[in-house]
């Protein structure tokens, strides 16, 4: 088969049809930009976050636009609340193919200032959360037909960063938490994560809101990006939609950066 033929047999619409996509954090951000995005390709998205009302939100969105979803109150730092996300999941569609652990939080610190208490939360939400929720979903995801795990890491937890301890710890762990997925449990299910960089969201501004000379920090920031902007939240959902679908059948255990190029130049 040449490659155009190839071309010629790609269909670019509907990839997730009758799926159904669990987005934890999908109350904001790049959570519900994927949330859109699976939903304008098929999928029946569960909306998994703390932020009910951003949630709702979500779900009226996907509505306007003619996609299904479920909103789910759940604080993924909580695991009987993860383990209910999925069950809630279960009960409402009868299957799962798409997991996208998203949710996080982001306090940052160097080692001798983190607290325990800010330690054990950044912890719990980006990496315990992960794994309950690889655990609760992966006998639904095996007994589908090709389930996909895609884990959402950062630059800061592919390389060091001044005062990320916490932060950075957790989503490290999570890149080996994927990979071990990967390995354990495909064929049937492929396992990724993907790496954002400096992704212009509402939380990157709030981040901002608060560091004196925000202005010249993003113009200082955007020169050392190959690509020199910010990322957008819709960047981040195109990896994602690929990591969901079987575009992506012959990737796993891989870590794809979102970042405009950003951890080739540090
Ligand atoms: N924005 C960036 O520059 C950037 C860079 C690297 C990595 N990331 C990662 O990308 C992911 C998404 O971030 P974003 O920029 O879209 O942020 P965001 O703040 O816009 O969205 C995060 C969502 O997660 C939810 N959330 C947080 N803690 C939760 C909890 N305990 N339980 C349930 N929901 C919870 C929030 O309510 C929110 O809806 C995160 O994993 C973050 O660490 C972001």
């Amino acid at each position: 088969m040449d490659v155009v033929t190839i071309a010629a047999g790609l269909d670019f619409s509907g990839l997730l049809a009758d799926k159904v996509a669990l987005i934890t954090g999908a109350a904001s951000g790049q959570g519900r930009a994927a949330a859109l995005l699976f939903g304008a390709q098929g999928a029946k998205v569960v909306v998994a976050d703390f932020n009910d009302e951003g949630g709702a939100e979500t779900i009226k969105m996907l509505e306007e636009q003619g996609s299904e979803g479920l909103a789910v109150h759940a604080d993924v730092s909580v695991r009987v609340d993860v383990d209910a996300m999925v069950d809630a999941t279960m009960e409402r569609y009868g299957r799962l193919d798409v997991l996208y652990n998203n949710a996080a939080v982001q306090m940052s610190g160097r080692v001798v200032d983190c607290t325990d208490d800010e330690w054990d939360l950044t912890i719990a939400t980006n990496l315990s959360a992960i794994f309950w929720a690889c655990r609760s979903a992966l006998p639904h995801l095996l007994a589908g037909d090709g389930g996909s795990i895609i884990n959402t890491a950062s630059t800061l937890g592919l390389i060091g960063s001044e005062g990320y301890a916490a932060y950075g710890a957790a989503k490290a762990g999570l890149v080996l938490l994927t990979k071990q997925i990967a390995v354990e449990y495909g064929p049937a299910v492929r396992a990724n994560v993907i790496a954002p960089g400096s992704i212009d969201t509402p939380r990157f501004r709030k981040v901002l809101d608060s560091t004196p000379g925000a202005q010249d920090f993003v113009e200082g920031l955007k020169r050392t990006i190959p690509v020199r902007r910010l990322g957008t939240a819709d960047d981040v959902a195109r990896i994602a939609l690929f990591l969901a679908s079987d575009l992506s059948s012959y990737v796993s255990g891989a870590v794809l950066p979102a970042d405009g190029g950003l951890a080739v130049y540090r």
